[in-house]
Formats: structure tokens, sequence, C-alpha cells
């Protein structure tokens, strides 16, 4: 791995935009519409680029996997996959990074930005940001050891974002189990994507500010049949005192945290979950469904990459009715 070539310096603003002003106008495609082969003729090496980014980024850091993956269902939640996480606030546009379950909280943002420089060099004007995000997540989990899947694209990044929409859709730790499956539903989203999408928790971490609640409130109840929780129990309490330390971080799979597998689910058999919205899956009074879900993804690794491949391409086929543009930046609409 080249790495080394991973860390060039973003094409000067300047450079950007004169290449920008040579794009050519490429006809938009109907945005609901996602495909294979989108990019074959306009940008063969779209994957490629994005790949080997996200190896350099991976490598250095395992937790900038998680991020990626976790910028792209924070992206896909709120007028669909469309790159509106993406934008930064400026005078005329509020963004969605000061959203109650994104601020403080996302990360990845110079790694895309990374990628993009890469992509406008090759083929200006061309991939969309949400099309990038959508390739450097599956990226982020195969690195990870997790599944492969083909990741259809198109889709083209609004002009518009949504504070209220990041406010309300994404779902936050302390909801509970009906909460979130309304919400995943209202995504067109199954229980059953639910279930295998939160599977992502098993790599990345949490912030003591999103796990405090549940450490001081019903771990010890879910987890009392299992021998070595006090001891664990006791360790992230340390990490996570009743008063500060918010940023202070945990992973969410204590078993295997910078591997994509099955651990997670286990953490949630034995009542160790460290989100309380992860814990409901497995003991919610109302959770039939989900808690043996959550056992066939901890008996069968196959069963789990499968249902989270499928329901990846679902959550990535959520669209933005209203259609865009390609960005030049991923931080901000094409003047
Ligand atoms: C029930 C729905 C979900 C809830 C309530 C939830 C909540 C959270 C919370 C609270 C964190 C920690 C954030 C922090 O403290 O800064 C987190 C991290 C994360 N979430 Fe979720 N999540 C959900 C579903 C998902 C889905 C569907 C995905 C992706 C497919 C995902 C991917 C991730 C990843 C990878 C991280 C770690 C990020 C990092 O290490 O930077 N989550 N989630
Ligand atoms: C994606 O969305 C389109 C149109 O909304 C639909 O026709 C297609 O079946 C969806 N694909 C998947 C895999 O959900």
């Amino acid at each position: 791995m080249a790495c080394n070539l991973c860390f060039s310096k973003p094409l000067h603003l300047f450079l950007a935009l004169v290449l920008g002003a040579f794009t050519t106008f490429l006809e938009a495609q109907d945005p609901s519409q996602l495909s294979l082969d989108y990019y074959l003729k306009t940008c063969p090496n779209a994957e490629l680029i994005v790949r080997k980014e996200m190896e350099c980024a991976v490598q250095a850091d395992p937790r900038n996997g998680a991020a990626i993956l976790r910028l792209h269902f924070h992206d896909c939640f709120v007028q669909g996959c469309d790159g509106s996480v993406l934008l930064d606030d400026t005078v005329t546009l509020i963004g969605e990074k000061q959203a109650e379950q994104n601020v403080n909280s996302l990360k990845g943002f110079d790694i895309v930005d990374k990628i993009k420089t890469r992509l406008e060099a090759e083929c200006p004007g061309v991939v969309s940001c949400a099309d990038l995000l959508a390739i450097a997540a599956r990226d982020a989990v195969i690195l990870l050891g997790g599944p492969y899947w083909d990741v259809p694209v198109g889709r083209e990044d609004s002009k518009t974002a949504s504070l209220e929409q990041a406010n309300t859709d994404i779902p936050t730790p302390q909801q509970g189990l009906v909460t979130l499956i309304s919400k995943f539903l209202a995504k067109g989203l199954s229980t059953t994507d639910m279930v295998a999408l939160v599977g992502a928790h098993t790599i990345g971490v949490s912030r003591c500010a999103s796990f405090r609640d549940r450490i001081y409130g019903d771990f010890e109840l879910t987890a009392k049949f299992e021998g070595t929780s006090q001891l664990y129990l006791s360790k992230l309490k340390e990490v996570c005192p009743e008063d500060g330390g918010d940023d202070n971080t945990s992973p969410m799979d204590s078993f295997t945290p910078n591997l994509f597998d099955n651990a997670f689910f286990e953490t949630l058999l034995k009542g160790t979950g460290l989100l309380n919205s992860d814990q409901e899956m497995y003991s919610s009074l109302l959770g039939f469904q989900t808690s043996s879900l959550v056992e066939l993804y901890w008996a069968d690794p196959i069963a789990f990459f499968t249902h989270f491949s499928d329901s990846m391409v679902k959550m990535g086929n959520i669209t933005n009715p209203e259609g865009g543009e390609v960005r030049k930046s991923c931080r901000f609409v094409n003047s």
C-alpha cells in the first residue's frame, strides 16, 4: 500500500475553480434509480480511488472506518443519502453538524475532503459526495473484516440540509425499542434491517455522554447473570464519571472493537451492551422479534453479513426526491 501517496496536499482552491470551469455538463439521471455502472464511462477509477484512500485512512486508525460508516448512516436518515450531513454552516445555509446526535460526535469529514480532492483531480464534477460516502462506507466495512457488497451509485448531492430533520429523525441512544423501530420504518427500513444495521456498532466508540444513563441505570440489571460484568462496569464508570468526562470514549463492541464481526451481538446476549438503544434490541419486553434476530446474528455470522449487506443497500437507496448537483467541495453547495 503506497500510503505516502495518500497525504498529498488538497488542490489549491484556485486550481479547483479553474478545473470546475472545464467540467463537462452531465445529463442528470433520475436520482431515485441507482445503478452499478453509473460511472463506468465517466469515472471508471472512482471506486479504486475511494478504496485507496480508505485503505490509508483505516490503516492510520481503524476508528476512521467507523466514523465514515456512521456518516453515511446520518446522511441517509436526513433527506435521503444526498451528502447533506457534509455541508458546513454558512451565512446562507444551516447545516446538520450541530444536530444533537452529530455535534462533537461525527468525525471523518477530513477523510471525505481528501477522497473528494482525489476524485475531482481524476474526473472533475462527476462523482457526488453522497456516492463517495456510500462507497467509502462499504470499503470501511471490508477493510475491518466485514462483508463486501456492490454499491449502486448515481446519487445527487443536495443543495439544502435540514437541521430540524437531523434532530427529529436520527435515533438516539436513550430511545426505547418502539420508537427506534418506528424511526427505521419511517425510512422504509424493517425491524430486521434495523437489527442488522445496528450491528455496525461492532466497530467504533461511543462517548460517555451517550452511555452515562445506561451505566448508571439498568446496566446492572441486564448484566446480572454475566460473571465478569461487575469488573467491566466499574471500568466503564472510571471512563465515564457521573459528572464530567463527556467526551471520554469506550468501544461498543468490548470484545473486538476494531473488527467487523458479530461479537457485538454477544455483548447484547450477555446484557452488557454499552448503549441503552443497543441493549433494547435484546432486553426490551417488546423485543420478541428483535431478540431472536440478535440470537441469529450471534449464532450465524453469515446471516449477519448477508442481512447487513442487503440492508446497507436498502439504506443507501433512500433518495432525496428534490435531486441536486454534484458538489465540487463536499462542504459547500456549488455557487
Ligand atoms: C438504533 C439506532 C442507532 C442509534 C440509537 C445509534 C447511536 C449511536 C451512538 C449514541 C453512537 C456514539 C456516538 C457518540 O457518543 O459520539 C454511535 C456510534 C456509531 N454508530 Fe450508531 N446508532 C444507531 C444505528 C447505527 C447504524 C444504522 C449505523 C450504520 C449502519 C451506525 C454506525 C455507528 C458507528 C460506526 C459508530 C461509531 C462511530 C465512531 O467510532 O466514530 N449506528 N451510534
Ligand atoms: C431502490 O429504490 C427504487 C426506487 O425508489 C426501487 O425501484 C428499488 O427497488 C429500490 N432498490 C432496493 C434494493 O431497495
